[in-house]
């Protein structure tokens, strides 16, 4: 008997009741009926995130508190069908995904990678005064840099059992209002982890030696959110026909361009990046907060804010985009090793590690700003948004089942998506 087809290429995916749609995902995932459960119990919410659990995570905890979770699906990445879990409060977002990754596999889908997870720790030193004097500890440090790692791998043997930890130093001395410092970078390849809790105790245990070694004070020792040694980058070729044709092509180069040379737009178009990346990584149970400021500060890092991106078209009037990002994500410590939800997420993805599932979250970034801009170039954000903001106006309206989508399709179709119009729809159908 042929083996049945593993593919995320799954058309109408959006017209299926909720239970078919889990059904479709818990086959492709192997999903156990109590992994299942999490989601769905009977057609309501499932278990979800248990009060103890979240007790755990933080503290002073009174609930949990529910996002919607999709699906993205038709990506091909690296030759590998994926189905993407997106937590996101915004209507749009994972349709348009969806979208661009269909467009994306005409042409074989996203090709990605991702570096080595090297994580930096930064230790800033002060109260050494004089050029000199700075220049003989950047001098010590170095010298006893292997005194150094060693001490800062003594933390974590763990990671170091696993080819991970500290393995190599960087010195510079910055100019600051407050006078001259010296900033020791540590640089730790945290593997799997997000690395933070590593990093930022390796910084902590160096500290005695640091001082004794450089006569300074050691004051923060911290994990930078510049994660410029764990780059991102996935690339595709967009099909300029399944794009709508040359002149879609031109108005999202057009709209790339206008990123590239406007701050102003450019902070728009690497927040519809972020709709992605960000939706994927509070799907895993990662810190999307220091995946923002690495993506942000990685805009800027040339001294202007710049978009994420990059589009040309190819000889044959293709469109091709790529993405390079910093991602400090991991897929063991933290919440996602805690979040059964978050386990669940990466399950669904069946990425192997935080190497993978960077190059997937990388792509669906580029996937999320290709169908912005298309949108954007070819009718305007707000047809797309319209269609699920109008089934909310139903619903405020009173609509009820079948009245939902009868309602939404017709104050669409009229551009007069308003509570009031909507219930006089609703009177009218119900007489
Ligand atoms: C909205 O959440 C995101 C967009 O504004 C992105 C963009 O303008 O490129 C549509």
């Amino acid at each position: 008997m042929s083996k049945k087809v593993k593919t995320s290429r799954i058309s109408g995916f959006y017209k299926l009741p909720i239970e078919e749609r889990l059904k479709i995902v818990a086959d492709f995932a192997n999903l156990s009926d109590d992994e299942k459960k999490l989601l769905l119990v009977n057609g309501k919410p499932g278990l979800g995130l248990d009060l103890k659990t979240a007790d755990m995570m933080i503290e002073n905890v009174i609930g949990t508190f529910d996002l919607p979770l999709g699906i993205a699906v038709n990506f091909l990445i690296n030759d590998k069908d994926y189905l993407i879990p997106m937590v996101i409060e915004e209507s749009s977002v994972v349709a348009a995904a969806s979208n661009a990754a269909k467009v994306a596999r005409v042409k074989g889908g996203f090709k990605a990678k991702a570096s080595e997870s090297i994580m930096i720790g930064q230790i800033q030193v002060v109260g050494i005064k004089g050029e000199s004097k700075l220049a003989n500890a950047m001098l010590a440090v170095k010298k006893q840099k292997e005194k150094i790692l060693k001490i800062a791998n003594e933390q974590d043997k763990v990671l170091v059992s696993l080819g991970g930890g500290a393995k190599d130093l960087e010195t510079s001395v910055i100019k600051t209002s407050a006078g001259e410092m010296l900033i020791i970078h540590l640089l730790v390849d945290v593997k799997d982890a997000m690395g933070a809790n590593a990093v930022n105790t390796m910084c902590e245990a160096v500290t005695s030696m640091i001082e004794e070694i450089t006569g300074g004070k050691v004051r923060l020792r911290i994990i930078s959110n510049l994660a410029d040694k764990r780059l991102a980058y996935a690339t595709a070729v967009f099909d300029k026909d399944a794009l709508g044709g040359g002149k879609v092509v031109d108005g999202i180069l057009e709209a790339y361009a206008f990123a590239d040379a406007d701050p102003y737009r450019a902070a728009t178009h690497n927040k519809g990046i972020m709709n992605g990346v960000d939706a994927v990584v509070i799907a895993v149970g990662n810190d999307w907060r220091a995946v923002e400021a690495g993506a942000h500060a990685y805009a800027a890092r040339y001294g202007r804010y710049k978009p994420l991106t990059r589009y040309w078209k190819n000889e044959k009037g293709d469109l091709v985009g790529e993405i390079e990002l910093p991602l400090a994500i991991g897929t063991v410590g933290g919440a996602a090793s805690v979040n059964p939800l978050a386990k669940l997420c990466r399950k669904i993805l069946g990425v192997k590690n935080a190497n993978e599932l960077a190059c997937v979250i990388a792509s669906v970034g580029l996937a999320q700003n290709l169908a912005a801009l298309r949108a954007l170039a070819v009718e305007g954000i707000q047809r797309g948004h319209m269609s699920l903001h109008a089934k909310n106006i139903a619903v405020m309206a009173g609509a009820k089942g079948d009245e939902i989508d009868v309602v939404a399709r017709k104050i669409v179709e009229e551009k007069k998506v308003r509570l009031d119009r909507a219930k006089e729809i609703l009177e009218e159908i119900r007489k």
